[in-house]
């Protein structure tokens, strides 16, 4: 760089009259040795006039040096901005900003990966996708604004180790070619894309979509006990979604998700689905609660409930709360007679579960909407 400059200045400096301002420059600028020197040069080595002629005057050479001199200093310099480490410099980050359509790419990878590995579960990673999402968000509690899918800390040992996260592991793996192809996303924005991917893909309600969180160090995973525990009643339900900021109604709405997956005993020590079709998203779960017999299922596990005729489907003593509790059954008997209903109200609750406590910059009324692979 700095060669070119100098060669640039030099053949300016030695060019045509026209690229200087000899009549208008005044003797009084310039220091008295360097006025000898000019003299004594230009008497050595030009005219030999004090005050003649330039010795480049009108001399086309002088011309094209100066042309080919401004013409390398620019290739150099625009070089030198594009190609910074060919010149021993730090090459300059290019800031990326994914838009929609890059984050729809990343949905079709899922929605490909969910597709294609099948053989997992009932047939589809879907619902311990859905499972992640949710709990990466449920441990918010708004008091004191913390937890929360902003931080994916359920990366590290402490949260990812509660007993609650039991087996999400696989979800966490299923989604790190995506990551890998998509390095530019966050893993809390992953997760909760994987989650709205797995509720779109199982033929559930489209659920509008923000991105922008970020991940956290360990620093902010949450202490354990946040998420529900499935033994207990109606007030510990409460308690947690309360703690959220939820509804009677909101609850009873995001407990449909329950229609998908299942239990694991090598997870929660529960067994068994929910449902018949534990891959589709249904308003079942509000029907079955509703329509089937339950009685406890004979076991040497924690208490659960299994269907009477059948004695292949199950229930948790929470999911048993929503048909017991006043409040909570109108709502199911609402789900369960509108799918519809069901639906938009589910839809709803879970996208405020997805945002709570992220501070987002797309605004709330600039949702993206996914397409499926069915659209
Ligand atoms: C009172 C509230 C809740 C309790 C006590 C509860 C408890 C459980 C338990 C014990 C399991 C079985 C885990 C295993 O053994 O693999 C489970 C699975 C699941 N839960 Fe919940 N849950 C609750 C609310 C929710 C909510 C709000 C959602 C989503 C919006 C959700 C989505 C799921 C899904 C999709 C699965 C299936 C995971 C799989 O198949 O691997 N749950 N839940």
């Amino acid at each position: 760089m700095a060669s070119a400059s100098r060669t640039l200045s030099r053949a300016l400096r030695t060019a045509a009259p026209t690229f200087r301002s000899t009549t208008t420059r005044s003797s009084r600028f310039i220091a008295p040795s360097q006025t000898a020197f000019r003299k004594q040069w230009q008497r050595g080595y030009a005219t030999g006039q004090e005050d003649g002629p330039d010795k480049y005057e009108g001399n086309p050479t002088g011309l094209i040096w100066s042309a080919g001199a401004l013409l390398v200093g620019v290739g150099v310099y625009g070089l030198y901005t594009l190609k910074p480490e060919l010149f021993g410099q730090e090459p300059k980050a290019t800031i990326f900003t994914p838009r929609f359509e890059d984050y729809q790419k990343a949905y079709n990878m899922i929605a490909k990966r969910l597709e294609e590995h099948d053989n997992y579960d009932d047939g589809s990673y879907g619902p311990v996708l859905l499972r992640l999402a949710w709990h990466a968000s449920g441990t918010y509690d708004k008091l004191t604004n913390t937890g929360g899918s902003n931080g994916a800390t359920m990366r590290f040992a402490p949260e990812g180790d509660h007993g609650a996260n039991a087996g999400l592991k696989a979800a966490r793996d299923f989604l790190e070619p995506v990551k890998a192809a998509f390095p530019w996303i966050t893993y809390s924005d992953l997760w909760i894309l994987g989650g709205v991917c797995s509720i779109q893909e199982m033929q559930g309600p489209k659920i509008p979509y923000r991105a922008g969180r970020s991940d956290r160090d360990l620093s902010f995973c949450t202490p354990d006990g946040r998420l529900p525990d499935a033994s207990k009643d109606r007030s510990h339900i409460r308690a947690i979604f309360g703690r959220m900021g939820f509804s009677d109604k909101e609850m009873v709405a995001l407990s449909g998700a329950h229609a998908l997956g299942r239990c694991h005993t090598d997870r929660s020590g529960y067994d068994g689905p929910w449902t018949f079709s534990p891959t589709t998203f249904t308003n079942d779960y509000f029907k079955l609660l509703l329509e089937e017999k339950w009685g406890y299922k004979k076991w040497n596990g924690p208490k659960q409930f299994e269907d009477v005729k059948t004695k292949t489907l199950m229930m948790l003593p929470t999911d048993m709360e929503i048909v017991k509790d006043k409040s909570f059954r109108k709502y199911t008997e609402l789900y369960a007679s509108d799918n519809e209903a069901f639906f938009n109200d589910f839809r709803d609750a879970v996208v405020t579960l997805f945002e709570l406590g992220v501070p987002f910059a797309q605004p709330e009324d600039q949702r993206w909407t996914f397409r499926s692979s069915f659209d």
